[in-house]
């Protein structure tokens, strides 16, 4: 079906519909990971910021929410919210979904993929209320002669993303901006043996307080997700600079508003990251891996990657701040090993590494005490099915 409405009309809809009203948004984070979030937001100077429990909702024109997804490190998508309502019946919800202007933000003819997860909801089955808010999508969208939407699986990347929320007496209906999950940022292309998530490794920068004005050394680097991160950090640069989201695709997106974001966040970052970022493994491929990784993210200038054994190395000039993410037994070697390892770390950084600060992701929170770090915060977020601790402290003798 060809879409007959007429351009000048759509962009009307959109103007009124999309651009001038306010809107709420929800970033999604891990948990745990809430109040860096928050502030990450603050920094933005959006509005109305709240942390809740897995995300933080914040509201503001639709271009908020551009530079929600363009600048935070630790969220993994972000939320336009479309409707929250009250549900007595069924009919509640069909009424709330038709009354959405989808054609303002859902492609003619685009894949979609709708999710429904209800807890104690009166409206009872996920798949019929997935069902029943595309069918309300395609009507709406076919009433105005534009193509309707191609059912997609949640899990195509390039669909289009309803969320629908039910809980007690209430509903939401929520459409994702972000596409792949915002940890994707686009310079990891193979993971290395164990990676750290990119907003794991962020939270972790920002649990230490880094803001590259001192020497960081990541002495186990791996595929080099901690120095990539603070190397982006440093150079104050914005981590979805150079991927794309959902929200391009919608017929509301207004691509002079987001270049218009995009090169004033390429203005307001540096040339250079001010501090040394030294990055080591003991292993060459993980180096050359780092590297790579470190070029995809424009950074390789900024951080100098090589092979090296953490305690035979000589500590480089500090103090400044030590980051570690020492293998965890259960993805390499034993957990017996990865103790042994924590103990000698800790022997080490009391050793050689007196005055530097230390931010650490642990899988056992009690290795903390085997460290021996003067403890500053901590917080823990799930990861790979485990739950880790961030933890930032002082190395003390
Ligand atoms: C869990 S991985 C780090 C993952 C990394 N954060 C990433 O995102 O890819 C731990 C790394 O420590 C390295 N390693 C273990 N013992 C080491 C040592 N004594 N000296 C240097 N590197 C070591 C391993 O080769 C491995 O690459």
């Amino acid at each position: 079906m060809i879409a007959f409405m007429p351009e000048i009309n759509l962009q009307r809809r959109c103007k009124r519909q999309a651009w001038a009203p306010e809107h709420r948004f929800f970033a999604v984070t891990a948990p745990g990971l809430e109040p860096l979030c928050a502030a990450e937001l603050k920094a933005l100077g959006v509005e109305q910021v709240e942390a809740r429990a897995g995300g933080v909702g914040f509201a503001g024109k639709l271009g908020a929410m551009y530079l929600a997804n363009l600048h935070l490190r630790t969220a993994g998508r972000v939320l336009l919210r479309l409707k929250d309502f009250r549900v007595r019946r069924w009919d509640d919800l069909l009424r709330q979904a038709a009354a959405v202007p989808w054609e303002v933000y859902i492609p003619a003819g685009a894949p979609l993929a709708v999710q429904a997860t209800l807890r104690q909801s009166n409206l009872k089955h996920e798949g019929r209320v997935a069902e029943a808010v595309f069918e309300a999508v395609a009507k709406h969208l076919a009433g105005l002669g534009l193509e309707p939407p191609v059912l997609a699986k949640p899990a195509d990347q390039s669909a289009q993303r309803l969320l629908v929320r039910g809980e007690d007496r209430r509903a939401l209906i929520s459409l994702d901006s972000s596409g792949p999950h915002l940890h994707k940022r686009g310079y990891r292309l193979a993971g290395g043996k164990a990676p750290l998530r990119e907003d794991l490794a962020a939270a972790l920068l920002l649990l230490c307080g880094y803001d590259g004005s001192l020497p960081l050394l990541d002495p186990l680097c791996g595929s080099g997700t901690l120095a990539i991160e603070a190397a982006l950090m440093a150079r104050r640069l914005a981590p979805g600079g150079e991927r794309g989201f959902a929200f391009e695709a919608w017929p509301s997106f207004r691509e002079k508003t987001w270049q218009h974001l995009k090169s004033k966040a390429k203005e307001a970052s540096r040339d250079r990251a001010p501090a040394m970022i030294l990055g080591q493994d003991r292993q060459n491929q993980a180096v050359r891996l780092a590297r790579e990784n470190a070029l995809r993210a424009g950074v390789e200038g900024d951080v100098d990657f090589s092979r090296a054994d953490f305690f035979a190395a000589r500590p480089p000039a500090g103090p400044g701040l030590l980051v570690l993410n020492p293998p965890y037994g259960k993805r390499l070697g034993s957990v017996r090993q990865a103790q042994d390892l924590i103990i000698r770390l800790g022997k080490h950084l009391r050793k050689s590494f007196r005055g530097w600060d230390c931010g650490v992701v642990l899988y056992v929170p009690e290795w903390a005490g085997l460290l021996g770090l003067k403890e500053k915060a901590r917080l823990s977020a799930p990861f790979g099915g485990l739950k880790v601790t961030l933890l930032y402290g002082a190395v003390t003798g």
